[in-house]
């Protein structure tokens, strides 16, 4: 039913440098897997099997983690180093990938509206990987295909945030329809300080219906000079409808040191140490 997943994927990651100054900030480890992995990954619990993934200048990198590598297959072929691409490997075998290039960044509504050749006349989803969201037995977009199987309109994900921290996100306000669903009334991209409609901020996760690349289109640039998806879907949500979807999980702001920090744990504790990954440290074995 939502068959494709855009990844904007363009951005220069300044947050991160240094470290981000050869490498696309998306292939940042969380632990032992970058962080456009867990996007992609959740995109294919959701049921997606089409990657589009728009890039930019010196994102080679991230094109090649979601690709045979011969000669490294070949190295350890036969050793116990083989497990740790075996989720990789899944995860190439499930999915197709496509790329391509955004030209000029002039905003996430830009960045959207590039991929739309990939994405063609359909509903699709959008992850931003920078917000890393993990819900271990329901992924964030699967729970939000379920609603776009009931209700066939855009959806985008919310979390209720401290009311200091609103201008840092897209900011809805509606009419909740039963518990944690919205139907949005009004949108406002990073409003200043004290103007926000509610706490209820968008995080990093949508599904989009088409009709969006045309509103796109059409949308002059708002805040900070950028195309914006939250002013086009502001006009969807006029002319028909857009809910808003609180969901249930554990979500982290992998653009900001801290939230990195914080996946980092959370991801080592609930994840990696559960996991049977060959390379976890040993466990202690007291004698005497
Ligand atoms: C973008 C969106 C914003 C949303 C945020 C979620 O902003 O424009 O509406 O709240 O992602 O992470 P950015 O963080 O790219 O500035």
């Amino acid at each position: 039913m939502i068959k494709k997943c855009l990844f904007p994927a363009a951005g220069y990651g300044t947050r991160f440098l240094p470290a981000t100054k050869s490498m696309p900030k998306e292939m940042m480890p969380i632990v032992n897997k970058p962080l456009i992995e867990y996007g992609v990954d959740e995109a294919i619990e959701a049921g997606i099997t089409g990657m589009c993934i728009v890039t930019g200048r010196g994102k080679h990198s991230l094109m090649d983690h979601f690709d045979k590598n011969y000669e490294l297959e070949h190295q350890i072929s036969g050793t116990n180093k083989e497990a740790l691409l075996e989720d990789i490997r899944a995860t190439i075998d499930a999915a197709s990938f496509t790329y391509i290039r955004q030209k000029e960044m002039k905003g996430l509504g830009h960045a959207i509206l590039t991929g739309r050749e990939l994405v063609g006349d359909e509903a699709f989803a959008v992850v931003l990987a920078d917000d890393l969201c993990l819900n271990l037995e329901d992924g964030v977009l699967s729970q939000m295909v379920a609603l776009y199987k009931q209700f066939r309109c855009s959806i985008v994900a919310v979390e209720e945030v401290p009311e200091d921290e609103t201008h840092k996100y897209g900011v809805i306000s509606g009419e909740e329809m039963r518990d944690n669903l919205y139907r949005v009334d009004n949108m406002v991209e990073k409003p200043e300080q004290g103007t926000a409609p509610s706490n209820l901020a968008i995080i990093g996760r949508y599904i989009l219906t088409p009709d969006i690349f045309d509103i796109l289109e059409k949308t002059e640039p708002g805040k900070n000079g950028e195309i914006q998806i939250t002013d086009a879907l502001l006009k969807q949500a006029q002319s028909g409808c857009v809910l808003a979807y609180k969901f249930k999980g554990e979500r982290f702001d992998c653009g900001s040191v801290e939230g990195f920090i914080q996946a980092t744990n959370y991801c080592y504790e609930n994840i990696y140490l559960k996991s049977d990954a060959p390379n976890q440290p040993q466990k202690t074995v007291k004698t005497g």
